[in-house]
């Protein structure tokens, strides 16, 4: 109808112009134009039978990888938590997100290289090492360092009190950056336990990333100085109250003032800013990536758009390399407000997965008492992972969210113990079918059928929208419709007791369905189960 508008024609008979260029033989059976001039098509059962028999021929499920000259090298910076601390939840977020992104990028036929972009580097740094420092002297930095964050606070509590502890944790950063080996082997050892923290973490998440993906902040102090004299060089940067910024038209204020990009301040020192410069060259540059995305929280936003305005402008990334800020929102607590504990503190992540396990091993206590209690974890083990990661991804990320054990651990709805268990029932239908004939050929007749099958073919159309948009909530709607069309199935069309000829058609849609479950639910992180 917008095309007829602007061709000035009436829109059916626009309509009827494209029906006549349409070349669906087998394809569409009934093509109508309909209504103001939509134009209705109807896909052959034949042609629906013929693409699902060849995802099951093929085991790829019907998905078209991308071709060798639209593969592209994807950097995903993700999880990118500050050493100094534990990890906490907005830190979920960008794990979840980030893994998922990789795991459907690679699929799709995308190069990934993950970068995780932890904070490594800054003032905090000499505090805790010079902490870290006291206490292996007096043997009691072990015992603290078992929780980050109570080490940081007591670091921080002495620094405030301790005007002699506040003057060496100075001297400390300034030996830091004057390479003192010393110094420097204690900053390795405090970097090297909480990098430890969060391995604890990925590995409970089963997420993939590794130290071969740590490209932290440090990483950039050698290039630091090198892009301050480059922005000045180019006449990009000015000096201004002692510290060199950039200022950016395009990001004025209503008053016309632009906006300041500090790259150094007025001390010399250099800020995230001036890291993230460093770091968009280095990845254009040396790890010639052709989209970045940053999986950071929304409240970066205006960072970001600046990072990116400017490094255009400096010729730090080219206009053919695609830059993103996949942001996402906050995550609540009940009163709406960011998620907390009881006392008001950060949420641990470890804390939060063990209460996880534990809820999720009493539920499955309750509905299966009398499974095995090994089975019992291992199955709370899937099932609470699962469910924390399909909570987030499922969600529009840009919105915030109010975390909630019980939706999130609920077997019905939009969740993942509902896909894990629709998973357990369609393997249970299969292991039931005994033998049977894997190459039987299927026939779609029933519209239970044919909403299945249709709604199979289209796994690669979501696939290959995730990685338009970035957003994994495709997958999940996907995966959840898909779940429910089988459901829909079941109810309408008997399985084991039909005919032998419709038996084996129905058992072949069972299969590409499980494959497909299995796999969506892989992608985006989370393990199925056999049974439950
Ligand atoms: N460490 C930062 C934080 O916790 C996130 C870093 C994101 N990546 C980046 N290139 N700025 O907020």
């Amino acid at each position: 109808m917008a095309a007829a508008k602007t061709a000035k024609t009436n829109p059916r008979l626009l309509a009827q112009q494209v029906v006549d260029k349409l070349e669906l033989d087998g394809i569409v059976n009934t093509i109508e134009i309909a209504g103001p001039g939509f134009i209705n098509l109807k896909m052959a059962p034949e042609y629906l039978s013929h693409r699902l028999t060849e995802a099951l021929r093929l085991g790829d499920l019907g998905l078209a990888r991308v071709s060798q000259e639209a593969q592209q090298r994807v950097v995903i910076d993700y999880s990118s938590p500050n050493l100094a601390k534990e990890m906490h939840v907005g830190h979920l977020r960008s794990t979840i997100i980030g893994d998922a992104l990789a795991r459907v990028f690679r699929f799709a036929g995308h190069e990934v290289i993950a970068q995780n972009h932890v904070g490594d580097w800054g003032t905090q740094f000499g505090m805790l090492t010079a902490y870290l420092d006291d206490g292996e002297q007096s043997g009691t930095a072990s015992m603290d360092l078992a929780d980050l964050e109570v080490f940081y606070k007591s670091a921080k509590k002495r620094f405030d009190e301790d005007q002699d502890f506040a003057n060496r944790a100075r001297e400390y950063v300034v030996k830091l950056q004057g390479g003192d080996p010393h110094v420097g082997a204690s900053w390795k050892r405090f970097l090297e336990i909480s990098m430890h923290h969060c391995e604890e973490i990925y590995r409970a998440l089963g997420v993939g990333l590794t130290r071969a993906d740590v490209h932290g902040e440090s990483a950039y102090n050698d290039d630091l100085p090198v892009v301050v004299a480059d922005l000045k060089a180019r006449g990009l940067s000015t000096t201004s109250e002692g510290a060199q910024v950039v200022f950016l038209d395009d990001f004025a204020n209503n008053k016309g003032e632009p906006a300041a990009y500090i790259v150094q301040k007025q001390d010399g020192g250099y800020l995230y800013s001036t890291t993230d410069l460093a770091a968009m060259r280095y990845r254009v540059g040396t790890l010639k990536a052709d989209r970045i995305l940053y999986v950071v929280d929304a409240r970066q936003q205006l960072h970001f758009q600046q990072l990116f305005s400017l490094s255009r402008r400096a010729g730090y990334c080219p206009p053919e390399v695609q830059l993103e800020h996949v942001g996402f929102g906050v995550v609540l607590g009940d009163d709406g407000k960011p998620f907390k504990t009881r006392s008001g503190d950060t949420v641990k992540l470890a804390d939060l997965l063990s209460e996880a396990t534990s809820r999720a091993f009493d539920l499955v206590t309750a509905k299966t008492p009398d499974t095995p209690e090994p089975e019992r974890r291992a199955i709370a083990k899937a099932v609470s992972i699962g469910a924390v990661k399909y909570f987030d991804l499922s969600k529009n990320r840009s919105t915030d969210y109010v975390f909630d054990w019980d939706s999130m651990l609920s077997f019905e709805g939009n969740t993942a113990p509902y896909l894990q268990y629709a998973y357990t029932r369609v393997r249970g239908v299969l292991r039931r079918a005994g033998e049977w004939d894997q190459a039987a050929a299927i026939s779609i007749i029933d519209p239970a059928e044919r909403q299945l099958a249709l709604h199979l073919t289209r796994f690669y159309e979501a696939i290959h929208t995730v990685v338009r948009e970035a957003m994994p909530s495709y997958l999940c709607t996907y995966l959840y419709e898909l779940s429910a069309s089988l459901m829909r199935f079941y109810e309408a069309c008997p399985i084991l007791n039909a005919t032998e000829q419709v038996r084996g058609s129905r058992l072949q849609l069972c299969r590409l369905t499980a494959d497909t479950l299995r796999t969506g639910l892989g992608l985006l992180g989370i393990e199925v189960l056999e049974t439950m």
